[in-house]
């Protein structure tokens, strides 16, 4: 089974999972990346359940207003009952790295409003440890050389995503050979750096909830 039907089957487990919710209209915040777009495809099978929908990045709005549902400013809703997003990495704990997409900070932003996260990636994404995937860390620009040279007290390489410009305007550091034994205090500790807007480190808020695709179906991880 290749990675892409994996995704469509994650997508498909959490549609089921924001059918059961039992209010009747929800808010929903909607992630960014492929698997989350596999989900945002499904979503018109539940069209009737959602009242409004916040999104983490321009690309997933437009896709929601072509597929006629409303995008509505995280500041005007009361609340988000369920944010649905993929992930680069996944520990037993439900720590993430996320922002491979660059779209980071404002998925953070969602994930700390909702009432419940629910992850959905492919089985490739489960690691025992954090780290093989470079860490992205968005950057305001003229702190870029600044935040570099932190990031390499830390024992990482950081590499400018060339090219890259976040929704917010900054850009994108990527981060590699950390080997991520303690994501709460990492996350901390680049959260503390002087010009970063925010780290793909998912850790203080962790998912909720894991969807993994697996060949032999969807495992449902919690902690
Ligand atoms: C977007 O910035 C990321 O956090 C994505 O959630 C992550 O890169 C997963 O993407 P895929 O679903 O495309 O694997």
């Amino acid at each position: 089974m290749d990675q892409d039907t994996l995704k469509m089957q994650v997508a498909a487990a959490a549609l089921q999972s924001v059918s059961d919710h039992p209010d009747e209209l929800l808010v929903l915040g909607i992630g960014t990346g492929s698997t989350a777009e596999h989900f945002i495809q499904g979503l018109k099978t539940i069209r009737h359940r959602v009242d409004t929908t916040v999104s983490s990045s321009e690309r997933s709005a437009s896709l929601l207003r072509e597929m006629g549902f409303s995008v509505t400013d995280l500041n005007a809703v009361p609340r988000v009952d369920i944010y649905i997003d993929g992930a680069d990495e996944a520990n037993e704990q439900l720590h993430l790295i996320k922002g491979g997409g660059a779209a980071l900070t404002r998925e953070k932003i969602v994930a700390a409003v909702a009432e419940r996260f629910i992850c959905i990636a492919d089985e490739s994404k489960r690691v025992d440890t954090l780290g093989a995937f470079p860490l992205p860390v968005e950057v305001i620009p003229m702190a870029r050389s600044h935040v570099a040279r932190e990031l390499v007290k830390l024992g990482g390489q950081p590499v400018w995503r060339e090219g890259t410009i976040t929704d917010n305007g900054n850009v994108i550091l990527d981060v590699h050979g950390l080997n991520i034994a303690s994501p709460i205090e990492l996350e901390r500790q680049i959260n503390d750096m002087t010009g970063v807007v925010c780290n793909g480190l998912f850790a203080l808020r962790p998912a909720d909830e894991l969807l993994l695709g697996t060949p032999e179906g969807v495992l449902r991880l919690t902690v």
